[in-house]
């Protein structure tokens, strides 16, 4: 990783816990992370859960955040989120186009950016996530279908927003699979997905952002992950039910 770049890994409980459950796990997440200043650390907590689990974080070096946001202000929008309630609970994170979204809520590129521009404008930040699914891949198809997902998921942003977005590599197939893709099979996306933001932002931008692996992250993979060049933290989803593997993780960045 660039030294300028400092690591953050992100846990995404996805739709885990419940009240207690997730109460119990910020705390624990606190306890063990509350005193890293070498990376910085977020939970994604499913929205309900929200409020109390920013009551224990609150003040803390842990963040926290929605894993979905809608791209409308408010309104007749049945189950969905906005970006003003997440702030008004004191978010400041926010996950964006994440594979189960896609694959179960039928998001696209297109609502990806609309999204990513709504967390930009309300001041969130979006953790905005790419990957290709196991049939794209064995086709060869990895790095067409990256491209056009960071071109149009980010297409269009001033440089001012894009230094704001942080991106999110998450090889279909290896998540919640335990199929981690190897060091160099992420190493080889990240650097491309650089390389398509500095053609799209410039150089310094491009190096700016930061650019997490999400994949089936765990403590004994973390490590050689976040030690390659262009990989700038994780987005970790099981293993960060448990306080003690997430924090495992935290301990092998920067
Ligand atoms: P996983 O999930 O760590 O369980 O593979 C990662 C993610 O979906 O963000």
């Amino acid at each position: 990783m660039d030294e300028r770049r400092k690591p953050l890994i992100a846990g995404n409980w996805k739709m885990n816990l419940d009240l207690a459950g997730a109460t119990a796990l910020a705390r624990e997440v606190l306890q063990r992370c509350g005193r890293v200043r070498t990376a910085d650390v977020c939970v994604l907590p499913p929205s309900p859960l929200i409020q109390a689990v920013g009551k224990v974080l609150e003040g803390s070096v842990v963040g926290f955040g929605g894993q979905d946001l809608s791209p409308e202000d408010e309104g007749a929008y049945t189950g969905d989120v906005s970006a003003k309630m997440l702030l008004s609970l004191g978010c400041q994170y926010v996950c964006i186009g994440h594979s189960e979204r896609r694959e179960y809520h039928l998001e696209t590129d297109e609502s990806v950016r609309a999204k990513t521009g709504r967390a930009l404008d309300s001041g969130l930040i979006p953790i905005v996530c790419v990957g290709e699914r196991l049939a794209e891949r064995d086709s060869g198809d990895t790095f067409h279908r990256v491209e056009r997902q960071v071109m149009v998921g980010l297409g269009g942003l001033s440089p001012e927003a894009m230094a704001r977005v942080v991106a999110a590599y998450e090889p279909v197939w290896a998540i919640g699979t335990g199929r981690t893709a190897t060091p160099a099979q992420a190493e080889e996306v990240h650097e491309y997905i650089r390389k398509l933001l500095a053609g799209m932002f410039g150089e310094v931008i491009a190096n700016r952002t930061r650019i997490l692996y999400g994949g089936s992250v765990k403590p004994g993979n973390a490590r050689e992950l976040l030690g390659q060049k262009d990989v700038d933290g994780a987005l970790v989803g099981g293993a960060s039910l448990s306080a003690e593997s997430f924090a495992g993780i935290v301990e092998c960045a920067g």
